[in-house]
């Protein structure tokens, strides 16, 4: 009976060596952390890119990045965008980057403004990237043979009413969904006149919130994934309409292409100028919703009076940088603990671009 015994060492052991290097560390107890960073290739946080210069409408699906289809272990996730970087080679095709390659990519590819890119970019690594080889990845293996994050990645049901992705509470938050996307082309043509637009965006929003509230017991949209979802449904609008048109109404071709192929139509040129989250305003002011929770049971959803909210655009930073990541990383120490100060820190610099707030210190000044 003794050989039991080992069976915890021989998991752990095993943990270890399959430990993959953009996987993150939150969550892992002492241990663990003792018996993975050795086997990291541990790397300083990079200094987060600028602004490009040139901003100029341009063709994006050229001759140096072609569509590739998945080749067996390559990443995608729930973020069209993100995937269309990495099956044009924006990104590493296998969906493993630094988020300095990622906020290029976007960048590049897409226009995306500097300092939307780094909120989101320093936001998502915070969450589900590891700090101390500053590899995050963009998903899961495709398809999907078993978790690849570990499970910080879902904390706080982040990901929930996206239009063309299910909740993580039925099962598959990853992975194209016919089903959604044929609403997504039904409130396109009801709405929209065949095309995707604002009036269609806010329609959709509203719906997928209406519908997790009806069916997801565990329905979470508080602060940030409420923030999130609503700058993802104007991502369409701005980013997904070729940059010599450049009106904001998207096709059902491309609109396809972008969220099932991660692919950009033939010819593709990024929008002209860098774009942020134009339109989320009247997305938001058509069917206001406040941030707030199903109580373990469909149809009781639930104010959250403390989760931040659009009048309190300094809380989503704060409560994040105090709340999200303090759960993720209780107390971390040496080199983690100066990754996640330094990962916090370029966050706070996005954020006080564009708002103006006061850094906090979650971990200490020092
Ligand atoms: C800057 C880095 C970015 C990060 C870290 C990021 C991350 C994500 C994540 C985690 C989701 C999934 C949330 C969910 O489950 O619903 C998502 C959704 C989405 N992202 Fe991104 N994203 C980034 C940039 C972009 C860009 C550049 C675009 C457009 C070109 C884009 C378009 C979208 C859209 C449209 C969705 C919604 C998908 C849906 O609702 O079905 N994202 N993003
Ligand atoms: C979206 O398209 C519909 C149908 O053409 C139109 O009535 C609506 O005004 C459009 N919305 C916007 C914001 O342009
Ligand atoms: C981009 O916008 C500028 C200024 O409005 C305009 O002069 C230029 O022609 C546009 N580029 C394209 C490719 O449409
Ligand atoms: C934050 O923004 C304020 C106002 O623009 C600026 O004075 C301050 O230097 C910024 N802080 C950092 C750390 O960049
Ligand atoms: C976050 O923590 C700082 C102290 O580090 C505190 O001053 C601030 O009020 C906190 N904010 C929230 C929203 O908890």
């Amino acid at each position: 009976m003794k050989y039991f015994s080992l069976l915890p060492a021989l998991i752990l052991a095993a943990r270890v060596i399959a430990f993959p290097s953009h996987a993150s560390l939150a969550g892992l107890s002492e241990q663990e952390l003792d018996e993975i960073i050795p086997t990291l290739e541990i790397r300083e946080p990079a200094q987060p890119p600028g602004p490009p210069e040139d901003t100029s409408a341009k063709l994006v699906n050229d001759k140096d990045h072609p569509w590739k289809p998945l080749r067996p272990g390559d990443i995608r996730g729930p973020c069209p965008g993100l995937n269309t970087l990495a099956s044009h080679g924006y990104l590493p095709r296998n969906g493993v980057a630094t988020p300095a390659q990622i906020i290029n990519a976007v960048q590049e590819g897409f226009n995306m403004d500097n300092s939307v890119a780094l909120f989101a970019t320093y936001e998502a690594h915070l969450m589900v990237g590891n700090l101390l080889t500053d590899l995050l990845s963009i998903g899961r293996k495709t398809p999907l043979t078993g978790p690849d994050l570990p499970p910080p990645a879902n904390i706080g049901g982040l990901r929930d009413a996206s239009m063309t992705r299910g909740d993580a509470f039925f099962g598959n938050n990853d992975e194209f969904n016919e089903e959604l996307f044929q609403q997504f082309i039904d409130y396109s043509n009801r709405f929209g006149g065949g095309y995707y637009n604002l009036t269609v965006a806010a329609e959709l929003r509203f719906k997928r919130i209406q519908d997790s509230i009806a069916t997801n017991p565990e329905f979470n949209f508080v602060s940030p994934r409420f923030f999130a979802a609503y700058g993802e449904s104007v991502a369409p609008n701005n980013f997904f309409v070729d940059g010599r048109k450049d009106d904001g109404h998207l096709d059902m071709d491309a609109a396809r292409g972008f969220f099932q192929f991660g692919r950009m139509p033939d010819g593709f040129f990024r929008p002209n100028g860098t774009k942020g989250n134009a339109g989320l305003d009247d997305v938001v002011r058509a069917h206001p919703v406040q941030p707030g929770r199903n109580l373990g049971r469909v149809n009781s959803y639930t104010h959250d009076p403390t989760s931040a909210d659009f009048t309190t655009p300094c809380l989503l930073y704060e409560n994040f940088a105090n709340k999200t990541v303090t759960a993720l990383y209780p107390n971390p120490k040496g080199q983690l603990r100066r990754a996640i100060k330094a990962n916090l820190h370029f966050l706070f610099l996005a954020i006080n671009r564009t708002v103006g707030c006061a850094e906090v210190f979650p971990y200490g000044r020092d």
